[in-house]
């Protein structure tokens, strides 16, 4: 029990009244209305310096089982933890292959039900808000499939994980997965992130498109980050991740151009002077050599 205050006197108090206490705003697009606890969460996501993230995604497993570069997450993935802003993953992997002593933000992939031998789109949850705040989670995640056949189960699960997300201060990230049957352009690309935002995602994880990125990024009013995608040449992974934060994305949330890449740690550093520092994808390519050799 603290001693009581035995000073009775105000003018021995020090209320610094000549200096306005300040009201800061919040780094992040469309997040200034959340609540302390969605912050703080999203302030770990996101790198409050640079305002973007390097996120590493290793969640394939729960659709691809083992997927090419990562067969062994416990030896892939903990040697990149300290280059990346954040872990996006299953909770299987989380609970098996990470330490629980990492420092990294993790969000949560929640949806299941569906693997590539079946439909993609028909998806449930499968991990409760309750289990992702057991796990620390800093975030929770599931796809919408616009335009799929499961379409609406599939704004059904993000909407569970949004109405959930709320009562306990969980942020949620929208992942618009795109079926085969789908154009990656910037009109389907900006159809499903403005429709997943309204709904009320506070992050949004999409691809990267060639023509009309920039107005995808406009629409959206809460954060970008993209997807890799399928393996590409390092460097022109590195060209995809600038061209992406120059138009407006908030970071990557990259898993196969990372772990797949032929010497993953230098990807991730590569990546991470992309989309922190600016650095153009010639000067990254460059620093990716550089580390490779080391
Ligand atoms: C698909 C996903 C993936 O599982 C994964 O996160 C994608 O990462 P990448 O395309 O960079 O390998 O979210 O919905």
């Amino acid at each position: 029990m603290p001693d009581a205050d035995k000073s009775s006197q105000v003018d021995s108090k020090n209320y610094a009244v000549d200096i306005p206490m300040k009201t800061s705003g919040f780094f992040l697009k469309g997040s200034s209305h959340l609540n302390w606890g969605m912050k703080n969460r999203l302030a770990r996501i996101f790198n409050p310096e640079s305002g973007r993230t390097v996120m590493l995604a290793f969640d394939h497993g729960y659709i691809m089982g083992p997927t090419t570069g990562l067969e062994r997450i416990d030896l892939v993935v903990p040697p990149l933890i300290p280059h990346v802003n954040c872990l996006m993953c299953t909770r299987g992997a989380l609970r098996s292959c990470i330490s629980p002593e990492v420092d990294k933000p993790i969000v949560m992939r929640c949806s299941t039900g569906a693997t590539v031998l079946k439909d993609l789109s028909n998806e449930v949850i499968g991990v409760t808000l309750e289990e992702a705040l057991a796990l620390n989670a800093a975030a929770v995640t599931a796809q919408a499939c616009i335009g799929a056949e499961f379409e609406k189960e599939s704004l059904i699960n993000l909407s569970y994980l949004i109405n959930e997300g709320a009562r306990v201060g969980m942020p949620v990230l929208g992942v618009t997965a795109v079926g085969k049957e789908m154009v990656r352009d910037a009109r389907y690309l900006g159809l499903a992130c403005r429709v997943i935002a309204e709904l009320g995602v506070h992050f949004v994880k999409t691809y990267y498109c060639e023509s009309g990125f920039e107005e995808v990024v406009a629409g959206c009013p809460v954060p970008v980050v993209i997807a890799g995608g399928k393996k590409l040449p390092e460097s022109e992974a590195l060209v995809m991740a600038y061209k992406a934060v120059d138009q407006g994305a908030l970071g990557v949330d990259m898993g196969r151009n990372i772990f797949g890449a032929d010497d993953p740690v230098a990807m991730a550093q590569a990546v991470g002077a992309v989309v922190h520092k600016n650095e153009k994808p010639k000067n990254a390519f460059e620093l990716y050599n550089d580390l490779k050799k080391k």
